[in-house]
């Protein structure tokens, strides 16, 4: 079930514009009617103004209609169980439950499954803001 989550992470890493880094990630969502979203890192010259793969997925994720996300997999080609970075979590987090899992990926596979509720506890929650 979880390995064409992977594949998808890693077509989408083959796509990622990272000349700057040269540190390419891949990264796909999976909604619960079985939609897969899928992105990569996009770097600029300018280097703060670049962006991870899971952002550039989510981007994808909303534009086609969103939904609740059920499973997430991060992959990059220069490390073993690359985990999305804090800012990434707090994006993920908005669209996922704390049982969401996250599939972290070496180059053949899964390598471990954690949830977003392990990757952000005592993240920040807007349910007072709507
Ligand atoms: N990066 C991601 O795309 N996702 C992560 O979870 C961690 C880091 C990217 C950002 C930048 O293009 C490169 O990896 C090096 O930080």
């Amino acid at each position: 079930m979880s390995h064409d989550l992977f594949e998808a992470a890693k077509a989408a890493m083959a796509k990622a514009y990272a000349p700057y880094s040269k540190f390419p990630v891949g990264a796909a969502l999976r909604t619960e009617d079985g939609r897969i979203f899928t992105g990569a890192n996009i770097e600029v010259a300018s280097y703060p103004e670049g962006w991870c793969a899971e952002t550039t997925a989510l981007g994808h994720y909303i534009m086609g209609g969103g939904g609740k996300i059920v499973e997430i997999a991060v992959l990059a080609e220069r490390m073993a169980k690359c985990s999305p970075c804090g800012g990434c979590r707090q994006r993920l987090a908005e669209f996922c439950r704390p049982e969401t899992k996250l599939y972290l990926c070496d180059a053949s596979g899964v390598a471990e499954i954690v949830t977003m509720g392990d990757m952000l506890p005592y993240g920040f929650r807007g349910d007072i803001l709507k």
